[in-house]
């Protein structure tokens, strides 16, 4: 996005530009230490976590999560795009900038963005105009689905023949290795591009600001899978959005609640009946990028939990994202056999929002729950029901609310407070700022905030980056967030002069530059950060040869069971020299 602006420019604006004194212009900034603090003006907040860093030119609230430079925190505030962002700023800093300059060279991203505008579209007349789209037309009857609807999220209809939607990209003159990336098109054995999407229901996915990240697909027959997606590309980040959240986010606010939901049609459904403050997780579990986007806008969730899904317990952990970030959860039990969509038909909207009201709290869900699967009298089995709560309750950070569970948990299960404290006090939570000296002090450490750790040193550390680059390579870290910002410093070209407000420029998805700001400002409180990216190196290096070593073991075994020696030989030789290689590197 940046590049449409000359980098130049995007420069001197930065160089002149003081965020403090910019975002003082907005709201109220005190004086806290190093940096300023203030009530966030993204997130309702009583106490202030909106956090201001003259040195590192960035904000960062960390009740909402959002962050970025000046650039970004007018984009926010004054609901504008970058490129209108710059002007302000420029017209700030008295920096000119020729007019022509905008609207030259698009950009790779915006580029990206056209062409799934130009699909969407496509698709949007198909389902219009076809004739072979009856199919979908009559799907869409059957669910009840009206035209507004269809037109308010621009349904579409992909036709069978196999490369339709090339073909019209072409005549506009779109590169093929760009509908590739996109995932529109995928290659055949043949050497040919072929339309991914043939003969299903399109549903557009929108990120949060109104833009087609990628596309859902709905098989209209009995084809499994029911359901295919864009695969991931530099603008779908599937867990990075919410389906229906650019149509629902005012609603959200203003009930100052937010209903979330599993699938596509389920929202759908619920808009057209009246029921506006929905998104859907697309049928993954929730990330904590997801819970950032909705606490910007409430602290309630209501959750449309579906009961026929196999592993209650593991669906209700994934729930538990939400409570690290203090957010209430309610969770809403549909007669078996229904989901949203299913239930507003068969018992309209009035009944919805009636079971809506009666959602229970995801503690009393659980216990609930866990006393129907196990027997409280016996005490193996209490135990079990008690560990699991447990689990739970020390999610939660306040400590009022915190003590008030575990009054509720002892009168339940008839079990005195203190004995069920002792008990939690041994559950050990991962502090999300890690002390220092990490490995040295033998403190329990996982990758996640290893890899936090060495983004935050590396973006203020070009030395440090190359330290990185030289002993990891991307593909070492895990977290998606995380190797898609390493990877894309590892091929960026740094200039020594470089500010990382400006770096920040480079990451045009929102979430991405929300975790930035928060890892740089969490690497402040380490005292000694070259000896903290050191640890963290090597932690990532051993914990990944243990993943590595325990694969070989698997595959050791599988070969053992169909007999292979010579496979057998050659992984267990494979097996050793890396346990040699990890002793090695131990010393
Ligand atoms: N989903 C997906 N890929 C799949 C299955 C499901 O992405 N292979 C996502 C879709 O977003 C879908 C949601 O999960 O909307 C719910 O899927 P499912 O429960 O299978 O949907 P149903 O309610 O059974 O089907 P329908 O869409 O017809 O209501
Ligand atoms: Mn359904």
């Amino acid at each position: 996005m940046s590049n449409s602006i000359p980098e130049e420019i995007i420069e001197k604006i930065t160089s002149k530009v003081d965020i403090v004194e910019i975002i003082s212009k907005y709201i109220p900034l005190k004086r806290a230490g190093r940096n300023f603090k203030a009530l966030c003006p993204f997130h309702h907040e009583k106490t202030a976590s909106f956090i201001v860093s003259p040195q590192k030119q960035i904000y960062h609230c960390f009740g909402c999560g959002n962050g970025g430079n000046a650039f970004n925190f007018i984009m926010k505030y004054e609901r504008i795009e970058f490129p209108e962002a710059v002007r302000v700023l420029a017209d700030r800093t008295g920096v000119s900038i020729p007019r022509f300059q905008f609207n030259r060279n698009y950009s790779e991203l915006e580029e990206l963005y056209k062409i799934n505008a130009l699909a969407c579209d496509f698709y949007h007349n198909n389902l219009l105009k076809v004739a072979e789209a009856k199919r979908a037309k009559n799907f869409l009857r059957e669910r009840e689905v009206s035209e507004e609807i269809i037109s308010k999220f621009n349904l579409g209809f992909a036709q069978t023949l196999s490369d339709s939607l090339i073909s019209y990209l072409c005549t506009k003159l779109i590169k093929k290795q760009l509908i590739e990336k996109l995932g529109l098109a995928l290659m055949g054995s043949d050497g040919r591009y072929y339309d991914r999407f043939r003969n299903k229901l399109i549903f557009p996915i929108f990120d949060h600001r109104n833009r087609i990240a990628g596309f859902g697909a709905r098989a209209l027959d009995e084809t499994m899978p029911k359901y295919i997606n864009s695969p991931e590309s530099p603008i779908y980040i599937k867990g990075n959005l919410l389906y229906g959240l650019n149509f629902a986010s005012e609603y959200i606010r203003r009930l100052n609640q937010v209903i979330i939901v599993e699938g596509y049609m389920d929202v759908l459904t619920l808009f057209q009946f009246g029921i506006r403050n929905v998104v859907s997780t697309s049928g993954t579990s929730l990330t904590s990028e997801q819970v950032r986007l909705i606490k910007r806008l409430t602290n309630n969730a209501v959750i449309i939990f579906d009961p026929d899904k196999a592993g209650i317990s593991a669906s209700l952990r994934g729930l538990e994202v939400l409570l690290e970030f203090e957010m209430d959860i309610a969770i809403v039990n549909l007669p078996t056999g229904f989901d949203p969509d299913d239930f507003v038909r068969k018992f309209g909207a009035e009944k919805f929002i009636y079971s809506i009201s009666q959602a229970k709290d995801i503690f009393d869900f659980k216990l609930d729950f866990l006393l129907t699967q196990y027997n409280a009298m016996n005490l193996k089995e209490k135990l079990k029901i008690i560990s699991e709560m447990l689990l739970t309750i020390s999610k939660v950070k306040n400590a009022i609310l915190k003590t008030n569970l575990i009054r509720r948990l002892s009168e339940a299960i008839s079990e005195d407070e203190e004995t069920l404290l002792i008990e939690l006090k041994k559950i050990r939570n991962i502090p999300l700022h890690e002390p220092e000296n990490i490995l040295k002090k033998n403190v329990l450490m996982n990758t996640r905030q290893a890899e936090r750790i060495i983004l935050g040193v590396v973006l203020e550390d070009k030395e440090a980056l190359s330290e990185v680059k030289n002993s990891l390579c991307a593909d070492d870290f895990r977290e998606p967030n995380i190797r898609r910002v390493i990877l894309t410093l590892f091929n960026m070209e740094i200039k020594d002069t470089a500010r990382i407000s400006n770096i920040l420029c480079q990451f045009e998805d929102e979430p991405t530059r929300d975790l930035i700001s928060e890892v740089l400002l969490e690497v402040d409180k380490l005292s000694d950060k070259r000896k903290n990216l050191f640890d963290c190196i090597r932690w990532i290096k051993q914990d990944n040869l243990k993943k590595t070593l325990k694969e070989i073991q698997q595959k050791i075994k599988l070969a053992q069971e169909i007999k292979n020696e010579s496979l057998m030989f050659e992984l267990v030789s494979k097996y050793n020299n890396l346990v040699k290689r990890q002793r090695q590197e131990l010393l």
